[in-house]
C-alpha cells in the first residue's frame, strides 16, 4: 500500500478556544468553504463543552467533531475527566490522546496515553494518538529512538485489528504553537521512522495502511509542502484551524 491509498485527515485541534456559540458561528463560516472537499476527512476536535453545538453546526456536513481527551476508565471516581461512553454516546467519534501539552503541563505519560488509547479504541472510537521530540532531543540526533519508543509504548496492546482505528500525528514539541515548522524533508523522516516502528511491531502492511499526520505550525502557506510528502498523510492543526479561510486553505493542499 502507498499513500495513495490511505486516509488522509485534516484535523483541527482547538485546545482551550472557541465556547459553544463562537464554534456554532466558526463551523458556519467554515462549512461552505470546505463542502465537497472529499480529498479528505476533515474533523475538529473541540472542548467537551463545545461539542454539542459545533455537531449541531456540523450537521448534514462533511465535518465530523472529535474530542481532545477522554478518560481510561468506563466510570467511577475521577473527578473532571470524560470516558469514552460519555463521548460516544454524545455521537463523537474521533479523540485526541497524548497531545503534548498534556504531557507538559497535566502529567500525561506514555502509561496513560496507553490506558487511554485503549479504551477509546475498546469503545469503538478512532484515535488520533500524538507523540514527538523534544527540541533537546532533535538536537541530541534520539528523535527516532524517541518517537519508536513512544510509538511502542503508547501502542502496548493494541491489537493489529484495532490499528484501523488509529491515526497516528506526529508532533514535534518545539514546532507546535511556536510558528517554527518541522521542514517537509524532518516531517517526512520521522514520520517514515514512525512507520518503521509500526511496522516493527505490527509487520509492513498495517503499517503503511495507518493514516500518520503532521502538527506544528502547519498553516495555509507550508500545508502544501509538508502535504506532498510520502509518509504524510494529513495534518493535526492548532493556531490555523480558529482561522476559516487558513484551514480552508489547508484542506484544499490536502485534495
Ligand atoms: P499549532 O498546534 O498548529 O498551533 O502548532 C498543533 C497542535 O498542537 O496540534
Amino acid at each position: 500500500m502507498n499513500k495513495a491509498k490511505r486516509k488522509v485527515v485534516i484535523a483541527g485541534n482547538w485546545k482551550m478556544n472557541f465556547t459553544p456559540s463562537e464554534a456554532t458561528a466558526f463551523i458556519n463560516e467554515v462549512k461552505p468553504l470546505v463542502a465537497g472537499k472529499n480529498g479528505c476527512e476533515v474533523v475538529f476536535c473541540a472542548p467537551y463543552v463545545t461539542i454539542a453545538a459545533a455537531q449541531a453546526a456540523a450537521q448534514g456536513s462533511n465535518i465530523s467533531i472529535g474530542a481532545e481527551n477522554v478518560h481510561f476508565a468506563e466510570k467511577g471516581a475521577y473527578t473532571g475527566e470524560v470516558s469514552a461512553k460519555m463521548l460516544t454516546e454524545c455521537g463523537v467519534k474521533y479523540v485526541i490522546i497524548g497531545h503534548s501539552e498534556r504531557r507538559q503541563y497535566f502529567g500525561e505519560t506514555d502509561a496513560t496515553v496507553n490506558a487511554r488509547t485503549k479504551a477509546a479504541l475498546e469503545a469503538g472510537m478512532t484515535v488520533i494518538l500524538c507523540l514527538g521530540e523534544v527540541k533537546e532531543q532533535r538536537l541530541s540526533g534520539i528523535t527516532r529512538e524517541i518517537v519508536s519508543m513512544q510509538t511502542k509504548l503508547d501502542l502496548e496492546g493494541v491489537t493489529a485489528e484495532q490499528m484501523k482505528n488509529v491515526i497516528i500525528a506526529y508532533e514535534p514539541v518545539w514546532a507546535i504553537g511556536t510558528g517554527l515548522t518541522a521542514t517537509p524533508e524532518q516531517a517526512d523522516e520521522t514520520c517514515g521512522q514512525i512507520r518503521d516502528a509500526l511496522a516493527e511491531i505490527y509487520g509492513r502492511d498495517v503499517a503503511e495502511a495507518t493514516t500518520i499526520q503532521y502538527g506544528g505550525s502547519m498553516n495555509e502557506k507550508n500545508a502544501a509542502e509538508l502535504l506532498a510528502k510520502p509518509n504524510v498523510d494529513g495534518g493535526l492543526i492548532g493556531g490555523a484551524s480558529l482561522v476559516a479561510e487558513k484551514f480552508k486553505a489547508i484542506v484544499d493542499a490536502a485534495q
